[in-house]
């Protein structure tokens, strides 16, 4: 049978630790694929030459075509231009939106039984493209964002508490960056209520840096955006996918009614599983949260407009 395979679009710095973090798991076969000639077989000659030190065998391939992923079961998509200064958001929506339906094609013309993972940025709208070229059911189309931006909250929180982050749960939801929403009620601590540990100024400087967190990073790379924190989540999604293991994280997937959100990409606790986004779990909201994830939703579903005439469908 041999173990799944993984593949992984984009062999920059979130595909190329992907990869790693995945490799290193040795319950995968991986392949990198990247537009740059070299760069994935590079990468991916140097991953395998870790194996004998790090005690993995799983296959490390790259490429710089689509050939090797056939029967994929699982792809995260990390291809895409940053952005760069002079570039608009629009530009880099719509270069985005060309590399991820072509790589999307791609992918699912060879494993039609894949399930995507979308890494690229702006996320939510690159999931609904995605989603609408490869034409694969809602619950195989999926977003890496509500992980990391949970993962950033936990991170913060145990350090302004001292305790180990291994006792904070979060969960963010809503779209990547400036819009989402952290539901405060379900933020806990030894399953004793955020709200109990901290004062409100504290909870809303720590979820101000949140929802920046990406921005800090940037800000002290400057040649670059984070991508240790952004790998790990790509690898806990594909691990939940591939194990089975029904883990309920926060994931970008497009609602079709749930917390009243219709047909549109939005950050919701899903259900992970085989099948991908086998559920999505409906929390009870308070109503400024729920209209915080109806705004959300809307400001995706307007830059979805803009790409639609990007689209062959
Ligand atoms: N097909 C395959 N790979 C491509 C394509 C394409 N059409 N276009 C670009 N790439 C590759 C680039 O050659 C580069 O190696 O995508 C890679 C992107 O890597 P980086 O520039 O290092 O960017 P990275 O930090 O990995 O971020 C990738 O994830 O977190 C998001 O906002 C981030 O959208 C960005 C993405």
């Amino acid at each position: 049978m041999g173990r799944p395979k993984v593949t992984v679009v984009g062999a920059g710095n979130v595909g190329g630790t992907t990869a790693q973090r995945l490799v290193e798991k040795n319950c995968y076969d991986v392949v990198l694929v990247d537009i740059v000639e070299g760069v994935p077989q590079g990468k991916a000659l140097d991953l395998s030459q870790a194996g004998p030190v790090c005690g993995y065998d799983a296959k490390v391939v790259g490429s710089n075509g689509y050939a090797e992923t056939q029967g994929s079961s699982v792809a995260v998509i990390t291809s895409g231009v940053p952005r760069k200064p002079g570039l608009s958001r629009d530009d880099l929506l719509a270069t985005n939106a060309k590399i991820v339906q072509t790589v999307a094609r791609e992918l699912v013309s060879r494993s039609p039984e894949v399930i995507l993972i979308m890494v690229t940025n702006p996320l939510d709208v690159m999931v609904h493209v995605a989603q609408r070229v490869s034409k694969l059911p809602n619950q195989r189309v999926l977003g890496m964002a509500g992980v990391l931006d949970s993962a950033r909250f936990r991170s913060f929180i145990a350090a302004e508490l001292d305790v180990s982050v291994h006792d904070v749960q979060a969960m963010v939801l809503g779209g990547h960056g400036d819009s989402m929403v952290p539901v405060m009620r379900y933020t806990t601590v030894a399953g004793r209520p955020l709200s109990e540990w901290l004062p409100k100024d504290r909870l809303e400087a720590m979820i101000k840096r949140t929802r920046d967190g990406g921005a800090e990073i940037v800000n002290l790379l400057k040649t670059g955006s984070a991508f240790y924190a952004p790998s790990a989540a790509a690898a806990e999604m594909v691990e939940a996918i591939l194990k089975d293991q029904k883990r309920v994280l926060p994931c970008a997937v497009r609602c079709e009614g749930e917390y009243g959100v219709n047909g549109v990409v939005v950050g919701v606790p899903v259900k992970l599983g085989r099948g991908g986004a086998e559920a999505i779990v409906e929390y009870d909201l308070a109503p400024d949260e729920r209209a915080a994830l109806a705004r959300s939703a809307e400001a995706v579903a307007e830059l979805c407009g803009a790409v639609e005439r990007l689209l062959v469908l």
